[in-house]
């Protein structure tokens, strides 16, 4: 048996659900690891999740992105080994812990190269930028997008992969501070929200033309917004709800100029297995590089998890939030 520490909640609400327990691990099954974590990642998804937005069967343990390393495999495992840097980013809630059962199936070698805060920066946020612009609107280059929260986690990497493409992206923010990290880490044209108007704007930018692409993460607060910026046919990448879920009036779309609205997840851009582990080697890649830099904006301590959900939900954070066990 090992001793683990970990947070779970019994009923959703705000950041105060979240219990820190200690529970005792049976050894791994067959296909299953043991991972020891060293760094554990807050994502918008997990807030989604401790609210009730995403279902969860309660009590439930959180969190679905860290690295770490094998501790101990089971019956069957043959592709990782004890030892093994690693990290994942799906599989099921439990990652807000020191120490966890893990199906091996999901788990990633990590390469020398990647730090392990760093990785923690690259699993779910770095696979994200990948499948967005290279899977769901693959991006040539020369295209102007328009990309909101372009400080956030997932943004601050999505600025620097559309640099590295030759991709012209207009960002959105809400403060001075976060329009300076984001063209620091690359992106063009930054639109500060808390005293722009977003629309005006980029059509400023395109010389009155709007973008062809929107990837809003923000969701029911700039769904009008995204929709009165694209051009005739271009695609909402509809792809977070950060303020609330999005309603789609399909008649809109048509009186907005035909447009296309897609809403994808990643479970459905990361299988199979090989397919992951490619994609993962192509976010290491920009890294390895030197095209992309990534270090955490924030760390806590994983016993203050609390508190980094809620500086992440008032959107007081600058690029990834990790938990350190
Ligand atoms: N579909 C997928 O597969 C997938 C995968 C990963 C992540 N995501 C989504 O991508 C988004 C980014 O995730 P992240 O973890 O990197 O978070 P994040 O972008 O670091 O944080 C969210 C940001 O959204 C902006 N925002 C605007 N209105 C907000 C509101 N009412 N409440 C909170 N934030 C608001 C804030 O930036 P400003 O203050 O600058 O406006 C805030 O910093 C999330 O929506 C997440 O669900 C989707």
């Amino acid at each position: 048996m090992t001793s683990a520490r970990r947070f779970r909640f019994y009923e959703t609400g705000g950041a105060e659900v979240l219990r820190w327990e200690t529970a005792e691990l049976a050894e791994p099954g067959p296909g299953q690891a043991r991972v020891r974590h060293t760094a554990i990642a807050v994502n918008f998804i997990d807030i989604y999740f401790r609210t009730g937005l995403y279902p969860a069967a309660l009590p439930s343990e959180l969190g679905s992105d860290a690295v770490g390393v094998v501790e101990a495999v089971g019956e069957g495992v043959t592709d990782i080994a004890v030892g093994d840097r690693v990290g994942y980013l799906i599989g099921p809630q439990g990652a807000y812990s020191d120490v966890r059962i893990m199906p091996a199936a999901v788990l990633i070698r990590l390469p020398e190269a990647i730090s392990d805060q760093t990785a923690a920066t690259l699993m779910m946020k770095g696979m994200t930028a990948q499948y967005l612009f290279r899977q769901v609107y693959p991006l040539k280059g020369g295209e102007t997008i328009l990309y909101h929260a372009a400080a956030g986690g997932v943004g601050l990497l999505a600025s620097q992969w559309a640099r590295a493409l030759g991709v012209r992206m207009i960002g959105t923010v809400s403060t001075d501070a976060k329009a300076e990290a984001a063209r620091a880490n690359g992106c063009a044209e930054v639109i500060v929200t808390s005293r722009e108007d977003t629309v005006q704007r980029v059509k400023e930018l395109t010389d009155g033309k709007g973008v062809s692409v929107v990837f809003d993460s923000v969701g029911k607060d700039t769904l009008q917004t995204s929709l009165s910026c694209l051009q005739p046919r271009g695609t909402l990448v509809s792809n977070g709800t950060s303020s609330g879920p999005v309603v789609i009036d399909a008649m809109q779309l048509a009186a907005k100029g035909s447009l296309w609205v897609t809403r994808p997840a990643m479970m459905h851009y990361i299988q199979p297995r090989s397919h992951m582990l490619a994609m993962a080697d192509e976010v290491f890649g920009m890294v390895i590089s030197g095209k992309i830099k990534s270090e955490p904006g924030q760390v806590f301590a994983l016993e203050h998890a609390a508190q980094a959900h809620q500086m992440l939900e008032s959107r007081q954070t600058v690029g990834s939030t990790v938990l350190l066990p």
